[in-house]
């Protein structure tokens, strides 16, 4: 791999960046200083040092972003931004996509990465994985639809899973609530579905969490950050190679 791509894979800078860092006499490779970019390396088994900082090749990449309304939970797409177009170049270079999706209407938590297998363990039916949403609803949601979320909702053919709805606010005069709903499965517009069988209307979706996961709130809408290590080791729970 060419010395620049294998900093900007390992998050230290844009292209353009790191060609200025390599210029600027910052970069060792095995000890020795490194002034060309274009200098082939093994990502494996060179000591790559930058700044004063040993690198490590990672494998698998986690960003934790907080997915603004208006972009959609892909990779690629004609007409619409994507969530890896407000991603850094290294996701796209490692092929990171999104561990489900979130409606082009729904912001909040999202968890990108290249780790098939973590995916496919967290979006797995079998393994129950919450999915925490606070909603703002048109119409007044009751006890009664409470006790609906936790019997299991009939949707066209299929009944949901017990599922948890917390009614946090009811504002009789504008006749809107605002609820926080928890479910274990990810099907279509799921939480949009419970709502309407209670003959009521999402009009603002979040999510706020996914199995360990939780939104950042020092992330703003569009934001992304590494996963740190310790939200890493929560994931261990998947038994996947992290
Ligand atoms: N349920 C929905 O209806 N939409 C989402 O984006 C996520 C869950």
């Amino acid at each position: 791999m060419r010395l620049d791509k294998f900093l900007v894979a390992c998050g230290v800078g844009s292209r353009s960046q790191v060609k200025t860092m390599i210029k600027k006499k910052q970069v060792t490779v095995n000890g020795k200083l490194e002034m060309s970019s274009k200098l082939q390396i093994n990502e494996y088994e060179d000591k790559i040092i930058c700044q004063g900082r040993e690198l490590l090749y990672e494998k698998y990449l986690y960003y934790l972003l907080n997915k603004p309304q208006g972009v959609i939970s892909a990779t690629e797409d004609n007409h619409h931004k994507t969530v890896l177009d407000l991603l850094d170049q290294a996701a796209r270079d490692k092929e990171v996509f999104p561990v489900g999706r979130l409606d082009i209407d729904t912001h909040g938590l999202l968890l990108l990465t290249n780790n098939g297998a973590l995916a496919h363990a967290m979006l797995s039916p079998k393994k129950h994985v919450n999915k925490t949403y606070r909603a703002n609803i048109a119409g007044l949601m009751t006890d009664q639809d409470v006790q609906l979320f936790e019997e299991g909702i009939a949707l066209e053919g299929i009944t949901c899973q017990p599922a948890q709805l917390v009614i946090l606010e009811r504002d009789e005069e504008a006749g809107t609530s605002l609820v926080q709903i928890t479910i274990k499965e990810g099907k279509f517009h799921q939480v949009k579905r419970m709502v309407a069988a209670c003959g009521k209307k999402v009009l603002d979706l979040q999510r706020l969490s996914m199995g360990p996961l939780i939104l950042d709130k020092e992330l703003a809408l569009g934001q992304w950050r590494r996963l740190t290590e310790s939200e890493l080791a929560s994931l261990q729970v998947f038994d996947v190679e992290l």
